[in-house]
């Protein structure tokens, strides 16, 4: 007999506008504070673990809540006083709250537990940190708008694209804040508009900066959603007056409505078409559309231990797969004899070839392709590397890239990732292809005050 069907209804046990007081039970990925009632999650901004907290509840859902501090009872050791509160209640950087041993603490948890998730047993070592984990990233692309009739620059609060008007952003580079800023009051002076996402009117989206740490060149970029960029000539003149170590200033636009911020299409406005960085004893050329790591210092520990883990030989075919402008690739090339890197950026791979010519490295090739299909290509024409180096975007690789990998029995898979959640995802899959976790998942902090985590896991082959 077919059982009736019974309409559940969920009891939550809290209503907007309710007072509570509780203990802050944990921290979630984005950084907020968890505190529960009959087992139902409340999260709350500016919340660490282990602090007694009154708050007032402001949005109740089906499965969780938000609640706001309205009073903090008792306050975790682990709280750093007086932190830049804009920083935390934006999301710029919402571990800011936190002292800097227990982010690293926090990162290095939050793999263990993402590997958990997926029922993996890992070492996870310590996450390395930095020494001043504050102004450390060498890029903002920040969004413009204008409220109450001014241009502003600044930063969306969270979960909006509602934009709070910031000049410091606690953890660029000071000179790229700068370069934000001027722009701003370029734009001002000159009476350009912001673009408005809701009338499709006006003209500026995005200002882009990106400063080389080694060689302080300054690349400031307008995104505009218009074709034209009005006054640029003028906007030439003043940033070039105003920012010293300008080296290049970009027109780019994009015109259509998605959250990427840059457009493909980019004009040379004033000075060259790219800037240049020293990494690891190597010159990169960077373009306005290649990524290039925001935290060149942690960069070069980033690959320099990868490096030592992979044990690279002289007589070593290897493979950098997402390999954007060649900083692995290029880094490593002297330790082996031919690599190999993929990526999709047509302007990364032009950069990555004219890295290659700078810097004299004649046993790298790049290939502009999707990896996972350039990958599956090389497996077929029976390329067999001795070393596979993964750095993929946030969502991870693919099966079809893991097949590959399967398929090219390296001795060993590098992966660097900027996801664990993604990492331990993939990393069942990898151990289904016949390899296993070499020593512990390493940590490193790249992104210091935001709950983003950067690893290195070493896979290698149980055929060898
Ligand atoms: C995290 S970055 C790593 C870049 C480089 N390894 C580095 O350290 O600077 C990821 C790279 O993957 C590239 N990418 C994204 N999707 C891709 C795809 N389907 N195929 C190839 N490359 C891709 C991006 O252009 C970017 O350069």
């Amino acid at each position: 007999m077919a059982k009736a069907n019974r309409v559940y209804k969920i009891q939550v046990p809290v209503v907007k506008n309710q007072e509570i007081e509780s203990t802050v039970i944990d921290i979630t990925y984005q950084g907020m504070g968890v505190v529960k009632v009959d087992n139902f999650p409340i999260f709350v901004v500016d919340a660490i673990p282990g602090e007694i907290v009154h708050i007032i509840i402001t949005k109740v859902l089906k499965s969780y809540a938000f609640g706001r501090v309205l009073k903090r009872i008792k306050e975790s050791e682990n709280r750093v006083q007086n932190a830049n509160k804009i920083a935390i209640t934006t999301g710029i950087a919402p571990l800011a709250n936190l002292k800097y041993d227990a982010q690293l603490e926090f990162k290095q948890h939050q793999i263990e537990e993402l590997f958990k998730k997926v029922n993996l047993a890992v070492d996870v070592a310590p996450t390395i940190g930095m020494e001043n984990p504050t102004e450390y990233r060498n890029k903002a692309q920040v969004p413009v708008q204008m409220i109450n009739g001014q241009l502003e620059t600044g930063f969306y609060r969270r979960g909006s694209h509602r934009l709070v008007p910031i000049e410091n952003f606690y953890i660029q580079d000071a000179k790229v804040d700068e370069a934000v800023r001027v722009t701003r009051d370029t734009l001002r002076e000159l009476g350009i508009s912001a673009y408005n996402e809701e009338t499709k009117k006006g003209v500026v989206r995005h200002i882009m900066a990106r400063r080389g740490y080694y060689s302080h060149e300054l690349m400031v970029v307008i995104v505009t959603n218009t074709k034209k960029l009005p006054e640029s000539e003028a906007i030439a003149q003043k940033l070039s007056a105003k920012l010293p170590e300008l080296k290049s200033f970009i027109h780019n636009i994009n015109n259509h409505d998605t959250n990427v911020i840059m457009g493909q299409w980019n004009q040379t406005i004033w000075g060259e078409d790219d800037i240049h960085d020293q990494l690891m004893g190597k010159d990169f050329v960077i373009g306005p559309n290649s990524f290039y790591q925001v935290n060149p210092q942690t960069t070069s520990v980033l690959y320099t231990l990868a490096a030592e883990k992979a044990n690279l030989k002289s007589t070593d075919i290897v493979v950098d797969a997402y390999s954007g402008i060649g900083t692995i690739t290029l880094s490593i090339a002297d330790k082996v004899k031919r690599i190999y890197g993929v990526d999709v950026v047509e302007g990364a791979i032009e950069d990555a070839e004219k890295n290659a010519q700078n810097n004299k490295v004649e046993n790298a090739e790049f290939v502009l392709a999707d990896a996972p299909e350039q990958m599956a290509k090389w497996a077929t024409e029976g390329l067999k590397p001795n070393v596979v180096f993964v750095d993929p975007p946030r969502k991870g690789l693919t099966q079809e890239l893991i097949d590959a990998v399967h398929d090219m029995n390296p001795e060993t898979f590098v992966y660097i990732s900027c996801n664990p959640a993604t990492l331990a995802r993939d990393a069942v899959q990898i151990l289904a292809a016949g390899f296993e976790i070499d020593g512990a998942v390493q940590p490193l902090d790249q992104f210091p005050q935001t709950t983003h985590v950067e690893s290195i896991t070493i896979f290698k082959n149980t055929a060898y």
